[in-house]
């Protein structure tokens, strides 16, 4: 059961209208990275979670956490297209508010098809798709799908906060600054717990033996120079503490050269100059072709 309060989670509330970063603010809604993405991401999540109790609370408290920030940034939206058709009008007059509105920066959807208001589309006007989301029912790969979802939201976030002065926009945001700051550790403090309680290669429960272990911690160097071989991910102890990373700097064919048999003659594919495709026979052509 979800509960609606009509206060919202923080103050959204712009000093003044400006349709034109209205539409740039759809990007932390609807893009693949805004509040609709991580919203959904952790419904799913928690709604399909099968393991210990606490993980599903945590990824629901998230979850529904997301919703009111979906509700600022909507709210937020509306706001800032207060009046917008109207005030482009009266700086050209005589001129459709609508065709203005796009020539003037605007997302002219926000004038026709929202009647001033929020959409679930990001800033070029992109619908919001499922395909942003991630729920494996594999917490642990989720849970660093979740830090990437944090990560790169905080840094549009941040990105939006310089390109505006509005002292109401810029405290909303610091806002969701803040709760990024504490997801990222969220998110962090899980994927670190997970990775003790269980292996960190996911899934931990797949039998490494039936892996070819030969080549599980080699790093190979496929390109010129061996500059790749100064970071941590090319020596020392394996991040899982299974073996020792072994650098590769010039890594050897393992497999064979690949040949493919010839497509069927039906296929139309580019003929091997003397070579007759599989059931290239008249008689197949006489079957096939058009009645006369
Ligand atoms: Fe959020």
């Amino acid at each position: 059961m979800f509960h609606h309060m009509k206060a919202l989670h923080y103050k959204a509330k712009p000093s003044q209208p400006d349709p034109v970063y209205a539409k740039k603010l759809q990007e932390i809604l609807g893009g693949q990275f805004g509040e609709i993405s991580v919203m959904m991401q952790y419904l799913f999540q928690g709604w399909n979670c099968r393991a210990e109790a606490k993980y599903k609370d945590m990824i629901l408290d998230i979850g529904t956490e997301e919703i009111g920030h979906v509700e600022m940034i909507a709210t937020m939206i509306a706001q800032l297209l207060d009046g917008a058709p109207a005030n482009v009008q009266e700086e050209v007059a005589g001129q459709n508010p609508a065709v203005e509105a796009v020539l003037g920066g605007m997302n002219p959807q926000h004038a026709i098809v929202s009647g001033l208001g929020a959409t679930p589309t990001d800033s070029v006007g992109y619908p919001w798709t499922s395909r942003y989301i991630v729920a494996s029912g594999n917490l642990l790969a989720d849970f660093r799908s979740n830090l990437n979802a944090e990560s790169q939201g905080r840094l549009q976030v941040a990105r939006l906060y310089e390109m505006t002065t509005d002292p109401g926009v810029r405290d909303m945001l610091s806002f969701l600054l803040a709760r990024d700051t504490m997801h990222q550790n969220q998110w962090m403090a899980a994927i670190e717990e997970l990775e003790q309680t269980e292996k960190p290669i996911v899934p931990s429960t797949f039998p490494q033996n039936l892996e070819v272990q030969e080549v599980s911690y080699k790093f190979m160097s496929f390109s010129e120079g061996e500059d790749s071989a100064q970071g941590r991910w090319a020596s020392g102890e394996s991040m899982d503490k299974q073996a020792t990373i072994e650098y590769v700097a010039n890594p050897e064919p393992m497999g064979e050269m690949p040949t493919l048999n010839p497509a069927p003659a039906y296929i139309h594919n580019t003929p091997i100059p003397g070579k007759i495709p599989p059931s290239a026979d008249q008689s197949h052509f006489d079957q096939q072709g058009p009645v006369m």
